[in-house]
């Protein structure tokens, strides 16, 4: 059974992270979404608001769940008994990061592997700073993020 993490800040989840849940689905068995409870950065919304927003923009399907995480990420994919880490690139400039991080993840654990999806050019640009950002100044969210979500950052920003 092959299952694969998917974890992030999602400070709110944008259309991007969701291409990306509904392709992982698609090539593995279980995909375990999994909310960081404490970002490096202060989130705009809390663990709850973050879970409850990822439940109602994802589609019913059966192979996909929303959990959350403290700690180090490998012992909770190990916890998971999942051997895959999902990630997305958008641009170069998510590369550093991302090799940093996955490097490090495959020290600590070198049997969990880490797959990296590139971003549709359609949410090559996106990112939940840039979201949080148009909100606060009443711009126009709807293309960027689910439904429900405009309306909860309406309600919150
Ligand atoms: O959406 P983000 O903020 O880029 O997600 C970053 C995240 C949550 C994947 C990363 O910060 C993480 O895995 N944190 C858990 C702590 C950890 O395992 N650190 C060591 C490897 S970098």
């Amino acid at each position: 059974m092959k299952v694969a993490i998917y974890p992030g800040s999602f400070d709110p989840v944008t259309n991007g992270h969701i291409d990306i849940i509904s392709r992982a689905a698609t090539l593995f068995d279980k995909v375990i979404v999994a909310v960081i409870r404490n970002p490096d950065k202060t989130p705009k919304f809390s663990l709850d608001d973050r879970v409850d927003m990822l439940k109602a923009s994802l589609k019913k399907d059966r192979n996909v769940v929303v959990d959350s995480f403290d700690g180090l990420l490998v012992d909770y994919a190990k916890k998971k008994k999942a051997n895959i880490i999902v990630r997305g690139l958008r641009a170069v400039s998510d590369f550093d990061y991302e090799f940093q991080m996955a490097l490090t993840n495959r020290k600590m654990a070198p049997n969990i592997e880490t797959i990296f999806f590139m971003t549709d050019y359609k949410y090559s640009y996106l990112s939940s700073s840039f979201v949080k950002q148009i909100a606060h100044f009443g711009g126009d969210v709807s293309e960027l993020v689910p439904p429900a979500i405009c309306q909860k950052l309406k309600i919150k920003i």
